[in-house]
């Protein structure tokens, strides 16, 4: 009995644990890899319009990035998955090479965070939520006790 009570506890944990590594059970991953696309060509049809030398000048086109973010996480969460996650992510980075692969050998002009930056902004998230499902599992065990 109060080991099937404990397994039920954790059971959110778990769920939420596998949320970082986009991996729950409503996850559609192979509808994520169909979805992604769509936001790279709408992004790559806006980048046409900018002449390609300002390609490295961020604020020339913040709008069509951020309207590009925002698509993938639109689109990740119709598919059921968290945003963001390691496929969403490589995604985004393939994007980046495309467009801003001579960015990084004149620096200066490009303000986005290199990798070793936009790595642990999206791990901490995913902590978060780790340390959230903790906090759930402590407070029904207080709950518990209370009782
Ligand atoms: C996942 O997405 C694909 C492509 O959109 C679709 O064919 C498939 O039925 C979906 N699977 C589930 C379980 O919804
Ligand atoms: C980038 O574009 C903005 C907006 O057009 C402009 O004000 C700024 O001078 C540009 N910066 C560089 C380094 O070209
Ligand atoms: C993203 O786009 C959706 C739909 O176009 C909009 O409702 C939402 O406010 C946007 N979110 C952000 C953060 O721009
Ligand atoms: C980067 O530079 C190379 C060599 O100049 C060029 O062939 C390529 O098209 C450029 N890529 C982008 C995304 O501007």
């Amino acid at each position: 009995m109060e080991t099937r009570a404990w397994r039920l506890r954790l059971l959110p944990l778990l769920l939420l644990f596998c949320g970082g590594c986009a991996r729950v059970c409503c996850c559609n991953e192979t509808g994520m890899l169909e979805r992604l696309p769509r936001c790279g060509k709408a992004f790559a049809t806006m980048m046409r319009k900018v002449d390609v030398w300002k390609w490295c000048n961020l604020s020339e086109f913040m709008v069509y990035y951020e309207r590009f973010t925002n698509c993938t996480e639109v689109e990740t969460i119709i598919v059921g998955c968290y945003w963001p996650n390691p496929l969403a992510q490589s995604f985004i980075t393939g994007i980046h090479r495309q467009f801003f692969s001579n960015c990084t050998r004149n620096r200066g002009h490009w303000e986005d965070p290199p990798d070793e930056v936009l790595i642990p902004l999206i791990a901490v998230p995913v902590l978060l939520t780790v340390v959230m499902a903790g906090l759930v599992v402590w407070r029904s065990r207080r709950t518990d006790r209370l009782l």
